[in-house]
């Protein structure tokens, strides 16, 4: 079973009357309803503590709108779960949809990270074994885990520099990682799209209209894919070698009706993936040296 490691010496954890006390440094951290918080909220960036903030406060909904996605996920999980095996964390698992998937795969070793206890609680309410953690500071030990994953765009919302420098650390030589992104274009042309009916009705012309020149705020996100060469280099320099990058394209309204066959996310030709894709899949392994 995959073992916890303090987030700030990386020593052994003990579990003592509701709370896990490093054997080390003596750091602290609650368990709270089953689910250990190794998260240190002094070590929390501005950015962290209102994205943990934001899904905190999602989580009552969360259930609706995972519901919604209908088999809209599978293409993009597929890759993901071909190369899960061993010891497998998922960063960022939200409520526990793919952990779930991993199991149905025949994972037995699985790790929900997730930096929103209230998103924590609701995996583990579903009977997955999860921690409260930011992707930016894992509680494993070096080289400790076979496969590092996180599904459907939790690192979307993370400091990329950092969460791909924690893949590298906890990844044993030879493990594979596997994460999901948007690409920026696709997902500034799917608002626009989706923006276009509500330029009629006079409440939210405005907003469409900013939406549609890609001038509205929080449609494209800074970890949104403009170049997938740098996204390479980005996993190259935490000793991340990416086997292959997968694109999907989507269309708002027609994608909808396609995924019913499942056949919703189309295939992009490699070249075209920054330009194309909206759904994008990489794949790799932690170097051996
Ligand atoms: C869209 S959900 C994805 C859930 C799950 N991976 C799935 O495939 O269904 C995104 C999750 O990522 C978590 N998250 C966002 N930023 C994170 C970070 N920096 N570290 C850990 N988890 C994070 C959120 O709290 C949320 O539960
Ligand atoms: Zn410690």
């Amino acid at each position: 079973m995959i073992s916890l490691a303090c987030p700030l010496c990386y020593g052994d954890l003990r579990n003592v009357m509701s709370s896990l006390i490093c054997a080390r440094c003596d750091a602290r951290f609650p368990i709270a309803d089953g689910v250990p918080n190794l998260t240190l909220a002094s070590t929390l960036t501005a950015d962290q503590a209102r994205v943990a903030r934001d899904w905190d406060a999602m989580a009552d909904q969360y259930h609706a709108i995972i519901r919604g996605i209908g088999n809209r996920a599978d293409a993009i999980d597929r890759p993901l779960l071909e190369i899960a095996t061993g010891a497998v964390v998922e960063v960022g698992c939200g409520d526990g949809r793919f952990l779930a998937r991993l199991r149905a795969h025949g994972v037995r070793d699985a790790l929900g990270v997730d930096i929103s206890s209230a998103m924590a609680s609701l995996a583990a309410r579903n009977g997955h074994r999860v921690v409260v953690a930011p992707a930016e500071s894992l509680p494993l030990a070096d080289r400790s885990i076979d496969c590092c994953l996180s599904a459907y765009y939790s690192l979307r919302y993370a400091d990329l520099d950092r969460a791909m420098a924690e893949f590298g650390r906890v990844l044993r030589p030879g493990g594979r990682f596997g994460f999901t992104l948007l690409g920026a274009r696709a997902t500034r042309f799917s608002a626009a799209i989706v923006a276009l009916p509500l330029l009629f009705h006079q409440e939210t012309t405005w907003t469409a209209a900013d939406t549609i020149v890609g001038r509205a705020r929080g449609i494209v996100l800074p970890n949104d894919v403009r170049d997938v060469d740098e996204l390479r280099k980005l996993c190259l320099v935490n000793a991340l070698t990416t086997d292959r990058i997968t694109g999907f394209a989507r269309a708002p309204y027609l994608s909808g009706i396609l995924d019913r066959f499942d056949r919703g996310a189309l295939p992009v030709p490699s070249n075209l993936i920054a330009a194309l894709a909206y759904d994008i899949v990489v794949i790799g392994h932690r170097s051996v040296l």
